[in-house]
């Protein structure tokens, strides 16, 4: 295919105008619409292209080939669905849905008329977690047995909290903070049973939103294998990495102290997290800057992404074009790439929220998963 893409950006705030500026500069690509109930006029300002006054007439709009889904968490569906009416492909921010039913149709309803349906999986694209892959696949670390995860931090009041402090608009930290648990289950599959315990249980006050803000979740893998993943914004010590323990090694993804450590029988290594070392340490000095710690800090709309981020949305917006341009599916993207990753950790979240609900360990076929 070699004419140009026509995009529509349905939600013009922090990861919108991001995503919108990553896709004006690549070939072949331009961005020709945007809705957005606030900011939409200064983002198409920005990109020389028009505004539409509803979601739905920008996945009906002629000029427009692919919807790129960038509102809050809440308002995935609705556009993602419409789309897919109008036979548009979508890409579609993370968490793509806050319930495995709706999941499911969004995906289901891309696949069946046939568009690309890909979820905004950021990591993936990370050098250093595409090295780890590979450094597992390799059998360096031998069998995985266990993956730990924390993306924790502490948050001070402010005032008229934004949507991503609210349950219903957000899902709070275990869909918000997605990136984790889909890399755990990119590296060990999809879970079996899950137990989740937790509230808020420091975050009460006027000042904040509904969330919980301690989560503490353990996930049970086929063949004795285990995850602990630790989220919140309860944490006074903030933490944020990944770490897979096997029977021959370790390696740890530190997302604060920015960087890769491989530790194994064979040797002790370390790489970067990111492109170079100067964007592990753009990252590292403003993870320190932070006063939640960096990984329950939020973008808002008024600021730009760092570096390293931009540098991945780019990646991000290239891999998902070449794919709707019918470019060949790359085997470490296929599950991103198909929806299945995404539809893989809903499933999981959803049976940790039942199981923190209703105090019990959870099967996550009981969701569909
Ligand atoms: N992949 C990542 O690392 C990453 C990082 C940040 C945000 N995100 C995701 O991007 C999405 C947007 O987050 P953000 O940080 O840009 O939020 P934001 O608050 O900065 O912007 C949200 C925008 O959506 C608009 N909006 C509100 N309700 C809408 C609706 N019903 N329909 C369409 N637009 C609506 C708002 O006017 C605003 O312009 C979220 O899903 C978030 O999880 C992903």
């Amino acid at each position: 295919m070699t004419r140009t893409l026509r995009y529509g950006v349905v939600g013009a705030g922090y990861f919108g105008a991001a995503l919108a500026h990553a896709i004006a500069g690549l070939p072949n690509a331009e961005v020709t619409a945007v809705f957005s109930p606030r900011h939409a006029d200064e983002l198409a300002e920005q990109l020389g292209c028009g505004t539409t006054s509803s979601v739905e007439e920008l996945t009906a709009a002629k000029d427009v080939d692919v919807v790129v889904v960038a509102s809050p968490n809440h308002a995935h569906v609705k556009p993602t669905l419409s789309a897919a009416r109008h036979g548009k492909h979508v890409f579609c921010e993370k968490p793509v849905a806050l319930s495995y039913h709706d999941c499911d149709a969004m995906i289901a309803a891309c696949t069946s008329v046939g568009v690309q349906f890909m979820a905004g999986h950021i990591m993936h694209f990370m050098d250093g977690v595409r090295r780890v892959r590979n450094v597992i696949a390799d059998g360096v670390i031998g069998d995985v047995i266990l993956a730990r995860a924390a993306r924790t931090g502490w948050e001070d009041a402010i005032t008229g909290p934004s949507w991503k402090k609210s349950r219903e608009h957000s899902g709070g930290h275990l869909y918000h903070h997605i990136h984790e648990l889909d890399l755990v289950q990119l590296v060990m599959g999809q879970a079996r049973r899950v137990t989740m315990s937790g509230g808020n249980v420091a975050h009460r006050a006027a000042g904040f939103g509904d969330e919980d803000d301690l989560l503490l979740a353990t996930l049970e893998f086929d063949e004795n294998r285990f995850a602990f993943i630790e989220l919140g914004s309860a944490f006074r010590w903030p933490e944020h990495y990944v770490l897979f323990q096997g029977t021959l090694g370790a390696v740890r993804i530190d997302l604060q102290n920015v960087g890769v450590e491989v530790r194994s029988t064979s040797g002790n290594w370390s790489f970067p997290l990111h492109r170079s070392i100067e964007e592990d340490a753009e990252r590292t000095r403003e993870y320190r800057a932070s006063s939640s710690g960096g990984g329950v800090t939020y973008g808002s709309p008024s600021s730009r992404p760092p570096g390293w981020l931009e540098g991945l949305i780019e990646r991000e917006v290239a891999h998902f074009h070449r794919l709707v341009r019918g470019g060949p599916v790359p085997v470490e993207f296929a599950t991103l790439s198909d929806g299945s990753a995404a539809r893989a950790s809903i499933a999981t979240a959803d049976a940790l929220r039942l199981s923190l609900q209703e105090d019990r360990k959870v099967s996550v076929v009981e969701i569909g998963g």
